[in-house]
């Protein structure tokens, strides 16, 4: 596995890749991988000959009060596991090598990112958005992968890549779980023994939302104020938000006729943990939970 920070090599690797003819992945990330980030190399490798991950904590998705400073890292056992997974690349660039003096262009949707998550993370999909356009003209990968868990997200790129053709594909990968459902997370370091059993609850009422749809309830109200209560019932979670919305566009419905998003954000003490699930009347029993 090669491994460099700056974007010269990296292009130069890339370029090197494509003139044997070989088929671009790329795997943007964080670090601090769990499974859910291996899921998503394994993924790239099934699709793609090389495949490449990067690994930067971009200060500009994150706001004022948030989790950049003590966002978890570990780069010698992300790079063990990398290279486990059989990683060709892994891009582990500065801040200044992204956002070099004079730094003045960034990408902003609309609509999209003022719902959900951008509600309460202000300019969260900006910084999102901007490192992602970056990152995928310095790869220029034929295929991108990227977690469902983060559905917000993966909605805004898939936007954004319409919105400013861009030539690659974006695939979405099923979000992966813990045995007892928590939706696995780099920030679940963070919970204490107390909130990662009260974080259970999060999982929960998407399991209990498309039981009700399948015992034919198909009023979200009356989905929502079941879920309320349950996440309610529980002291050590405070709900950021809770909507059922439509997947793509992320507007509210009213009725759950087709394919629709149950989307949840919530607070455990400083931990703010987001889970989703698609809930409808087709995806009975299809395994899409857990
Ligand atoms: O999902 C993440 O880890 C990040 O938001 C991403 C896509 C790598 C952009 O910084």
């Amino acid at each position: 596995m090669l491994e460099t920070n700056t974007i010269g090599e990296l292009r130069k690797t890339i370029k090197s890749e494509k003139s044997r003819g070989r088929t671009i992945g790329f795997v943007p990330t964080m670090g601090y991988f769990h499974e859910g980030h291996l899921t998503l190399m394994r993924e790239a490798k099934k699709r793609t000959d090389a495949v490449v991950v990067s690994i930067f904590v971009n200060p500009t998705q994150f706001g004022p009060n948030e989790d950049l400073d003590k966002y978890p890292k570990d780069l010698d056992r992300d790079r063990g596991m990398a290279q486990a997974t059989g990683v060709d690349v892994l891009f582990t660039p500065s801040v200044k090598e992204m956002y070099p003096d004079g730094y003045s262009t960034y990408v902003d949707l609309t609509g999209i990112t003022e719902v959900l998550c951008g509600k309460s993370r202000p300019g969260h999909f900006k910084g999102v958005a901007t490192v992602v356009a970056k990152l995928l003209n310095i790869v220029r990968p034929d295929a991108a992968f990227f977690g469902e868990k983060d559905w917000q997200q993966l909605a805004v790129i898939k936007r954004m890549v319409i919105d400013l053709n861009v030539d690659v594909e974006v695939v979405g990968v099923p979000t992966v779980r813990e045995k007892d459902g928590l939706a696995m997370s780099s920030r679940n370091v963070y919970l204490s023994p107390e909130e990662r059993s009260a974080s259970l609850v999060i999982s929960k009422s998407l399991k209990i939302a498309q039981n009700m749809v399948d015992n034919g309830e198909r009023s979200v109200d009356r989905i929502l104020e079941a879920l309320q209560g349950l996440i309610g019932s529980e002291e050590l979670v405070e709900l950021d938000y809770l909507e059922i919305c439509d997947p793509e566009t992320l507007s509210p419905v009213s009725e759950i006729r087709a394919e629709t998003l149950v989307a949840i954000a919530a607070r455990l003490g400083k931990t703010r943990l987001i889970d989703n699930a698609l809930i409808g009347p087709e995806l009975e029993n299809t395994g899409n939970l857990f």
